[in-house]
C-alpha cells in the first residue's frame, strides 16, 4: 500500500516539484505554529500563567486547534506520501504519529475541562489540581511531538 501511495501521481508531483514540497511543508508549518501556539497558552494559563485571561475564555481558541489539525493532516499526508514506503515503517515517524494521538486526546481533554469547570476555576480564582496535571501532560505531550517531528528529518534513513 506503502508502494501504491508513493507512485500515485499526487505523490509524484510532491516528490518531483521542490515547490511542491516546500508548500506542503509551509502549510504544515503554520498548521503546527497554531497548534502548538494555542495548547501551550492553554496549558500555561492553567498551570498558573496569564491569570488576567479567564478561563472561560480558552474554549473558544482551542475551537482553532481542530481546525489547524486538520490542515496538519492534509499537509502531513501528503508529505508521507510522497515518501510512504520509508516513513511508513521508520521507527521516529511512528513515534511521532502516536505523540499527534496523545497530544491531540490531551487537547480533547483539555477543552472539555475548560468547557465544564472554566466558569468555577474564575470563579474561585484558583484551577482544580486534576486540572493542572492534564495541562502538564499537554505542554509535555506537544514538546515531545515537536522534537520527535524535527527528529524524523534528522534520524530518518533518507
Ligand atoms: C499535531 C499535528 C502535527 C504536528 C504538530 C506536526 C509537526 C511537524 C513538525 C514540527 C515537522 C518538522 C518540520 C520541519 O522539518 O521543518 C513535521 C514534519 C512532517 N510531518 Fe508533521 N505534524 C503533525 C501532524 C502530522 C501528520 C498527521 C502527518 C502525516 C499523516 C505528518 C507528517 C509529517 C511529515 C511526512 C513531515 C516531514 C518529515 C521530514 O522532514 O522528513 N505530520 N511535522
Amino acid at each position: 500500500m506503502f508502494n501504491w501511495l508513493e507512485s500515485t501521481s499526487y505523490a509524484e508531483w510532491i516528490q518531483i516539484s521542490l515547490w511542491d514540497w516546500a508548500i506542503m511543508l509551509t502549510l504544515h508549518a503554520i498548521g503546527t505554529a497554531t497548534i502548538v501556539g494555542i495548547n501551550f497558552v492553554a496549558g500555561l494559563r492553567l498551570v498558573g500563567f496569564f491569570r488576567s485571561i479567564p478561563c472561560t475564555s480558552l474554549n473558544q481558541f482551542i475551537k482553532i486547534t481542530w481546525f489547524a489539525l486538520a490542515l496538519n493532516f492534509v499537509s502531513g499526508f501528503s508529505l508521507f506520501m510522497s515518501n510512504a514506503s520509508n516513513y511508513g515503517t521508520e521507527l521516529w515517524f511512528l513515534m511521532k504519529m502516536g505523540f499527534v494521538i496523545l497530544a491531540s486526546v490531551a487537547t480533547w481533554q483539555v477543552q472539555k475541562a475548560v468547557k465544564q469547570d472554566g466558569a468555577a476555576w474564575d470563579s474561585a480564582g484558583a484551577v482544580s489540581a486534576t486540572a493542572i496535571r492534564l495541562a502538564i501532560s499537554s505542554l509535555a505531550l506537544y514538546s515531545a511531538l515537536v522534537i520527535m517531528s524535527r527528529l524524523v528529518a534528522y534520524l530518518g534513513r533518507y
